[in-house]
């Protein structure tokens, strides 16, 4: 919640509260319910009390420490349970799913991985011969450098989300599931068909930025045919959200030069998700 929704929910409860308290004595009924109106009303007070505090300090300090004063914990504990139940329920929707041609083929189906409630969503192309025989993503040697830029970033694998525009391996030869170097791009077919579920993933997690990596994530979300070195480096958005495109980390392992503008990329996002709080 930010500054000024706090601000108006405080002015509904003063509001409601001021109401409840210029009710005349023979507005409320006179029976067992009146024993409950003498205890509510103490509750009032005390919340009246917490909440003129909370106000003073919210006057005095400004948005960066209201965070702090409020507690939003249960909140987000309540929230953990329903994203986590949601992805998965998700994921065996995805796992049955052929509703195109790289279902026929894949070995695992790959939905994602982090956390639910990630302030930061990164968005690959698809699959490879390792992440389809071990179902998680981006698990080999472009992985492992995304892994370091999350870790540079400050986060952990766990602490954001990872997932892909299409789901299943696009091969190029899709009989041979074995046969290494076999990947492919997927086409934008294939990616306007699976693009519901990462909506849906986008939906659930609700980040505070997207971070889509190389060309294929990019130009799908966006709808566009630019290249991604044109694209890269500027925060658009998707779904409400800001989406900073950037290289695929398969790109920088063929061009390591190209490290220092994804670098720039995610400085850019760093600042953004402090801004956000
Ligand atoms: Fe379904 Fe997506 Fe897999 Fe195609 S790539 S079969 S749409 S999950
Ligand atoms: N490349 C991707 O785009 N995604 C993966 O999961 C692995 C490699």
């Amino acid at each position: 919640m930010n500054q000024s929704e706090y601000l108006k929910l405080l002015r509904l409860v003063r509001t409601a509260i001021e109401e409840y308290k210029n009710w005349d004595e023979d507005e409320l009924v006179i029976d067992k319910s009146m024993q409950r109106t003498k205890i509510e009303q103490k509750e009032i007070t005390k919340l009246n009390t917490n909440i003129k505090n909370d106000d003073q300090k919210l006057t005095k300090q400004g948005p960066i420490q209201m965070k702090k004063n409020i507690n939003q914990e249960p909140i987000k504990n309540i929230q953990t349970k329903n994203a986590e139940q949601k992805l998965d329920d998700l994921k065996e929707r995805i796992i049955g799913c052929k509703k195109c041609d790289l279902g026929k083929y894949r070995l695992n189906a790959v939905c994602g991985s982090g956390n639910p409630y990630a302030d930061i969503m990164f968005i690959g192309e698809g699959p490879g011969f390792q992440e389809d025989h071990e179902g998680k993503p981006f698990i080999g040697r472009a992985g492992d450098l995304l892994t370091k830029i999350i870790e540079a970033m400050g986060f952990t694998r766990d602490t954001v989300y990872i997932a892909n525009i299409v789901k299943c391996h696009p091969m190029k030869n899709p009989e041979n599931p074995e046969l290494k170097g076999n990947d492919r791009p997927p086409t934008m077919e294939e990616m306007q068909i699976c693009q519901p579920y990462l909506d849906e993933q986008i939906k659930i997690i609700s980040p505070k930025v997207i971070i889509t990596l190389g060309a294929s994530s990019t130009r799908a979300l966006l709808k566009t045919d630019d290249v991604i070195s044109s694209l890269r480096g500027k925060f658009t958005e998707y779904m409400g959200i800001p989406l900073m495109p950037t290289y695929h980390p398969a790109a920088l392992l063929r061009n390591p030069k190209l490290k220092k503008d994804v670098w720039q990329d995610m400085k850019k996002v760093m600042a953004l998700v402090n801004r956000k709080g």
